[in-house]
């Protein structure tokens, strides 16, 4: 559904918009850059011409189909291009070179510093229940059924459609009743053609504790950062400490920011390229 929506925004943005948001090259070439642009700016150009801007806005300030960029680091930008969360398409490298994929990161940095503050986003509800369903597959995988449970729980706490209600309903049942592995495959059945996101179950976890901190859900966060630091390294588990410390004291504001230091330290340690 809210593809349908993107493709109809990117038709009143432009034909080219319109084939990038369908996942095929643009037509034309990009006219080579004139040397006095900065990369921030070529990124700017870009971002229009690549079909980004047909979703994210022209300015990048989010529409009804996707996100805000500003505060978003290249990182993100890197995964979500190549291998995205949700429904965005991916760009392969046919479409988007790596040397373009820098200036548009180059852009999305600049906007960061331009708007002078980088509150962290919340993850869009989507990925969250998304998340939810790896998140139950991983644990069966490793026979963890109460910790399969409590993902399909959450999961059917955020889910509107009916169908898809029923449909995890039938999850728990299988679960109850013990068929791990008909749960697992009545799970994947529904994440077909949802991409596998390019995270460990350690920073899913993290992602997830960022989205109950922001919305002030101290147990829900406390949860996924306990099991953040049963994989976690002592490094890592001094700054799980420190944002379930601040959970304690009923400050989820800090324990947010303190959560997203840890996203950043575990990205820096990882340093995931493809
Ligand atoms: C068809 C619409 C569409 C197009 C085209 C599109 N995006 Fe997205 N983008 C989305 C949606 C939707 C999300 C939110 C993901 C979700 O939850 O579904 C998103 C999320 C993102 C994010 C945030 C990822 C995160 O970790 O939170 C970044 C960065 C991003 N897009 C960059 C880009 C860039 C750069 C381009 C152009 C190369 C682009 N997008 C093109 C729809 C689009």
């Amino acid at each position: 559904m809210r593809h349908r929506h993107a493709l109809a925004l990117a038709a009143t943005v432009g034909m080219v918009a319109l084939l990038a948001a369908c996942g095929q090259p643009a037509p034309t070439a990009t006219a080579p850059p004139a040397p006095t642009l900065s990369p921030a700016e070529l990124g700017e150009q870009l971002f229009a011409v690549k079909g980004c801007a047909a979703c994210h806005g022209l300015d990048a300030a989010g529409t009804g189909i996707a996100p805000a960029l500003p505060g978003h680091s290249a990182e993100q930008v890197r995964r979500q291009v190549r291998s995205p969360l949700g429904s965005m398409p991916a760009f392969g490298p046919g479409q988007i070179s790596d040397r373009e994929l820098d200036l548009l990161v180059a852009y999305v940095e600049g906007l960061e510093a331009g708007e002078g503050h980088s509150e962290p986003m919340a993850i869009p509800l989507g990925d969250a229940i998304a998340m939810h369903h790896w998140m139950a597959l991983t644990a069966l995988a490793s026979e963890r059924v109460d910790e399969a449970a409590h993902h399909v729980a959450h999961a059917s706490e955020l889910i509107e459609d009916a169908e898809h209600q029923r449909a995890m309903q039938g999850v728990l049942g299988s679960l109850e009743a013990g068929r791990l592995h008909d749960a697992a495959h009545e799970i994947e059945g529904m994440l077909a053609g949802t991409a596998e996101p390019a995270l460990s179950e350690g920073e899913l976890h993290l992602q997830l504790a960022l989205g109950a901190a922001l919305v002030d859900d101290g147990p829900e966060a406390s949860h996924h950062l306990d099991h953040f630091m049963s994989e976690a390294d002592e490094h890592e588990r001094e700054g799980a400490r420190e944002a379930l410390e601040h959970i304690d004291a009923g400050d989820e504001g800090a324990a947010a920011s303190a959560i997203v230091e840890l996203i950043e330290a575990t990205e820096h340690q990882q340093h995931r390229h493809d």
